[in-house]
């Protein structure tokens, strides 16, 4: 898939179908990711891939706390229903990816590898969609951090920077509008 393409077609999928993944299509989709830039050339991060029994476990914790955010049983609108058993099956994905990024007491470090690993997440996401896979950048289940920690024995030396569910969608979500397609507004160029 041309790289323009794979950048228009990506879509945060929140439906997957069971299908395994198989572990050749990760390994390259994670041989790519780690072509990103980083700041120092440090190449500072790090991948979790979970799969069976602890991404359950790691979907429930999502769920949990997006249920806790939102009215009881009963009183949901249909769109909290529906991101409720999203949140709490991970759409179904057979695959969830976990990025790291290891602590840094600087503040102008600790950006410089939190925008590392957001960069090669950004990789990972579009090579996934060149694979014809679906993913969804997550920081929710951060809200439940200390879960998220324990469930997979990170380390306090490790900052999660973001989760992604992953497998073959199941949906096709309508793309949302982009906000200034003409460049009108988030766009200033000098000295043109
Ligand atoms: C930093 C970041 C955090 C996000 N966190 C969540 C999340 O916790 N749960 C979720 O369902 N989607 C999450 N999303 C996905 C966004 O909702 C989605 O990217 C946005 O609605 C645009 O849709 P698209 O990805 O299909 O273009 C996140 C996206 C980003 C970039």
């Amino acid at each position: 898939m041309e790289l323009y393409e794979a950048m228009e077609k990506r879509r945060s999928i929140r439906k997957f179908k069971p299908d395994p993944v198989p572990r050749e299509t990760l390994t390259r989709i994670l041989q790519k990711a780690i072509w990103a830039p980083s700041g120092n050339n440090l190449q500072p991060w790090e991948f979790i891939v979970v799969t069976g029994v602890k991404k359950e476990e790691l979907a429930m914790s999502y769920g949990r706390i997006t249920e806790f955010g939102f009215p009881p049983a009963g009183k949901r609108t249909e769109a909290q229903e529906k991101f409720l058993e999203w949140a709490k099956t991970l759409g179904g994905a057979p695959v969830a990816v976990v990025a790291l990024s290891p602590v840094h007491g600087d503040p102008l470090t600790r950006k410089m590898n939190l925008e590392s690993v957001a960069a090669a997440f950004t990789y990972l996401l579009l090579a996934a969609t060149a694979e014809g896979l679906g993913t969804c950048w997550m920081t929710g289940p951060l809200r439940n951090e200390k879960e998220v920690r324990r469930i997979l024995e990170i380390p306090d030396d490790k900052e999660i920077v973001a989760i992604t569910p992953l497998g073959y969608p199941d949906e096709e979500p309508v793309p949302p509008p982009r906000k200034d397609p003409e460049l009108k507004e988030k766009v200033q160029w000098i000295g043109f």
